[in-house]
């Protein structure tokens, strides 16, 4: 189905990039959201600038600025817009880029927001132009332009908004257009993590799901999470059911070990996905550069999935590299599928296609 449709139903990015997930699993993943600041893991100096900015909000009573998250999939953009309203005491309004499919969609909900509230617009790098335009004074200037009517007899009035703090979440900062950018008070990046916050994410989830996880077991889990913390939740709860269906339902390092080798995730965290990426541009493509789109072709991904969900983690762990001339493996992934080196990788003629 193409983007458009699956957007015009409604559908989040999560289930774009990952498939539609059981309502369980979502909700599964609501209770495991950090609340407050002080829950959410990690990411210690971009925690530091919001609770500034927060406090001084708070301090002066206004709302808070406009702010902007970017980083991969999976890494707390969500989490941390929920955590603004809660911090605040406002309320939410959660939509999406694609969501907002007309200015009248986007209008709707300015009009409902109450003073303060927090208006989160996932994937707004898929915000409609148009859409975005209204956005513009909205954010600046609390106002909203409205045409009504058509032809000589239309009229524009101006309504005054509400002031609503926007949040944004993007996994492509390098989508977002410079006007829409220049109008967030704050820009904040979130990166992958270090295994050490992976553990302490591990073991809080642990403690509300209930298992009983030992250190090494976290530690595993950790390692093999490439570096999300969406993904360390994921890995411990299909270790916390080959526990208990293997074992005494706790879970040590070769517990882990054990369930991770089951469910083909290696010790560097690469899953069946990652693998099958890295041998595309090892073996078939006989580490000749390759476009995107070909490469995804390949894998039977779609282009987005691969360049959004993949490709930052195997380019962090330096298992491939973006060339002018296409994507190549380095020698450590030949290393890491137990392949020899050839003499020169990405030296051949480039396999574009796209
Ligand atoms: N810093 C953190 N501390 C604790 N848990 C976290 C943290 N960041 C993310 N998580 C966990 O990971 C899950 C996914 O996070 P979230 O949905 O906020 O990511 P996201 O960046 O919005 O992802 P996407 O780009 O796919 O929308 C959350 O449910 C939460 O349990
Ligand atoms: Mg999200």
């Amino acid at each position: 189905m193409p983007r458009e449709e699956l957007a015009r139903e409604g559908r989040t990015r999560e289930e774009l990039l990952h498939g539609a997930a059981e309502p369980a699993e979502q909700a599964e993943e609501t209770s495991l959201r950090p609340r407050h600041l002080d829950e959410f893991v990690g990411q210690a100096r971009l925690k530091e600038k919001l609770s500034v900015l927060l406090e001084a909000a708070r301090g002066r009573e206004q709302a808070a600025e406009h702010m902007l998250f970017a980083g991969p999939p999976g890494t707390g953009k969500t989490s941390l817009a929920g955590i603004i309203a809660t911090e605040m005491g406002v309320r939410l309004q959660p939509t999406s880029g694609p969501a907002l499919e007309r200015a009248g969609d986007l209008a709707a909900i300015l009009t409902n927001l109450d003073d303060g509230d927090v208006l989160f617009v996932d994937e707004i790098h898929r915000l409609p132009r148009p859409v975005e335009e209204v956005l513009y004074p909205a954010m600046e200037d609390f106002q909203l332009d409205i045409v009504i009517g058509k032809g000589p007899a239309a009229r524009s009035i101006r309504l005054d908004l509400p002031r609503f703090s926007l949040v944004g979440a993007t996994t492509r900062t390098g989508l977002i257009t410079g006007p829409l950018r220049d109008r967030f008070g704050f820009v904040g990046r979130l990166d992958f993590y270090e295994t050490s916050d992976l553990v302490t994410i591990v073991s809080r989830t642990a403690g509300i799901l209930g298992v009983k996880l030992a250190e090494a077991g976290a530690q595993e889990v950790a390692m093999r999470s490439r570096g999300t913390p969406r993904i360390a939740n994921r890995l411990l709860k299909q270790v916390r059911d080959f526990a208990q269906v293997r074992g005494d339902g706790s879970v040590d390092a070769t517990v882990a070990r054990q369930a991770l080798a089951l469910f083909e995730v290696d010790e560097r965290g690469l899953d069946k996905v990652d693998r099958t990426v890295l041998e595309a541009l090892c073996v078939t493509f006989a580490g000749r550069p390759v476009g995107l789109s070909t490469l995804a072709v390949a894998v039977t991904e779609e282009p987005d999935t691969v360049e959004e969900v993949y490709e930052p983690f195997l380019l962090k762990q330096g298992l491939m590299e973006r060339t002018p001339r296409g994507r190549v493996a380095t020698p450590a992934a030949y290393d890491h599928l137990g392949l020899s080196v050839p003499d020169a990788t990405g030296t051949g003629p480039s396999l574009f296609g796209d």
